[in-house]
C-alpha cells in the first residue's frame, strides 16, 4: 500500500455547481489529516503541463458558496491515449503526488481508470448536474441545475399564460432525462419529453393538448431534455424549434422555443449540493488514506459509499420510473 503524503485534485469535464465544495472538503479533510494537497488546473490538461498550485487551508476560504470550478475544466485530447496517460503519471510524480481525486462525470472517471491501472491511487467523485451515472443515486450539481431551471420556467409560465401560448423548454442532461423529469414535476409541466422513454408525440403530447384545450386549458408548458431534441442527441427526428413549430401547426396553439443552455451550469450551489459535496470530499480523502487505489464516491440512499471504478463504469443509469409515474398522473 502507497503511503499518501500529498494528494492531488482536479476537476474535469463539464463543470458542476458544488464543485468548489468539493475541493474545499478535500483541501480541509487532507490537513486535518496531517497531508498536503496539490490543486491542479484545467482537468487533465493542466495534468499533463504540471500546472498545479499548493492549496493551504486559506486557499478554498470564501469558495463553499461559489459556482463553478476555482481550478478551472477543460477536457484534454492528449489525455484520451496510451502516451497521455503515461504521460500523466509521470507528471504526477515529478509534482510528489501521490493519489489522485478526480471531480467529474463518468469521461473522468475513464481517466482515472486508466491512471490507476499503472500505479496512480485515484479517487473519482460525480460531479456534474447531468445525474446520469449508474453507480450513485445523487451527482453534485444537479440539484442547483434543476432549481434554475424551475425558476426560469416559472417565468415562461407567466408569459405563457399572459399569451395564451405554449412554451417548449429544452434542458440539460447530455443523454440522461432526469432534469427535464424533475422540473417537470416541479413546475407543473403538462409534458416531458426525455430519451429513455419512446415518445408518441401525437399520443402522449398533441391529443392530451387538445383534450386540454377543449377543457378551456389556454396555456402549456413542455420540458424536452436536450437528449432527445438537442445538438447531441442519439437520434433526433426535429429540434426544439422544430418541435414547436410542428406543435403550433398541429395543435393551434402559438408556440414558443426557448433553449436554456449553459446557465444551468452556473450558479452558487444549493445546500443539498454543498452538503453532499462537503461528505463526498471529506470520504475520498478518508478511503485514499486507507489505501483505495479505484474507487467511485456514490451516495446510496443517504449514506456515502465507493465503488470499484471499472464496475463503477458499468453500472447503466436510467430515469426512476416511479418519478415518471407520478408525474403522468398528476400533470
Ligand atoms: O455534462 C454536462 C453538460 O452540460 C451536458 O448537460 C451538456 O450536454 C454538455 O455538458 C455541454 O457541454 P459543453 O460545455 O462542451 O457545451
Amino acid at each position: 500500500m502507497k503511503n499518501i503524503k500529498t494528494i492531488g485534485v482536479l476537476t474535469s469535464g463539464g463543470d458542476a455547481p458544488g464543485m468548489n465544495a468539493v475541493v474545499r472538503s478535500v483541501v480541509r479533510t487532507a490537513h486535518s489529516n496531517g497531508l498536503k494537497v496539490k490543486g491542479i488546473l484545467k482537468g487533465y490538461a493542466g495534468l499533463l503541463s504540471k500546472n498545479a498550485i499548493d492549496m493551504d487551508l486559506a486557499s478554498v476560504s470564501g469558495t463553499l458558496q461559489r459556482g463553478g470550478t476555482i481550478l478551472g475544466s477543460a477536457r484534454s485530447k492528449e489525455f484520451n491515449t496510451p502516451e497521455g496517460v503515461e504521460k500523466g503519471k509521470q507528471s504526477l510524480i515529478e509534482m510528489g503526488i501521490d493519489g489522485l481525486v478526480v471531480c467529474g462525470g463518468d469521461g473522468s472517471f475513464r481517466g482515472a481508470l486508466d491512471l490507476s491501472a499503472i500505479g496512480i491511487p485515484c479517487v473519482g467523485i460525480p460531479c456534474t448536474i447531468d445525474h446520469n451515472i449508474g453507480c450513485t443515486d445523487y451527482t453534485i450539481g444537479f440539484d442547483t441545475a434543476v432549481n434554475t431551471v424551475v425558476e426560469i420556467v416559472d417565468k415562461l409560465r407567466d408569459t405563457s399564460q399572459s399569451h395564451n401560448r405554449c412554451s417548449i423548454v429544452e434542458v440539460m442532461g447530455h443523454n440522461c432525462g432526469a432534469i427535464a423529469l424533475h422540473a417537470g414535476i416541479c413546475c407543473g409541466a403538462e409534458a416531458v419529453i426525455i430519451p429513455e422513454v419512446r415518445n408518441d408525440l401525437e399520443r402522449d403530447v398533441l391529443n392530451q393538448m387538445r383534450e386540454a384545450l377543449n377543457q378551456g386549458k389556454t396555456h402549456f408548458i413542455i420540458i424536452v431534455a436536450e437528449g432527445v431534441t438537442g445538438e447531441r442527441a442519439k437520434q433526433r427526428s426535429m429540434d426544439t424549434q422544430q418541435l414547436a413549430t410542428f406543435i403550433e401547426d398541429r395543435v393551434g396553439v402559438e408556440t414558443r422555443a426557448t433553449i436554456i443552455g449553459h446557465v444551468q451550469r452556473g450558479g452558487k450551489p444549493t445546500a443539498r449540493d454543498r452538503r453532499i459535496a462537503s461528505m463526498m470530499g471529506n470520504y475520498a480523502v478518508n478511503i485514499l488514506k486507507k489505501g483505495a487505489h479505484n474507487r467511485v464516491v456514490a451516495m446510496k440512499r443517504n449514506t456515502v459509499v465507493d465503488y470499484d471504478i471499472k464496475e463503477a463504469l458499468e453500472i447503466s443509469k436510467t430515469i426512476n420510473f416511479e418519478e415518471l409515474r407520478t408525474f403522468n398522473e398528476i400533470r
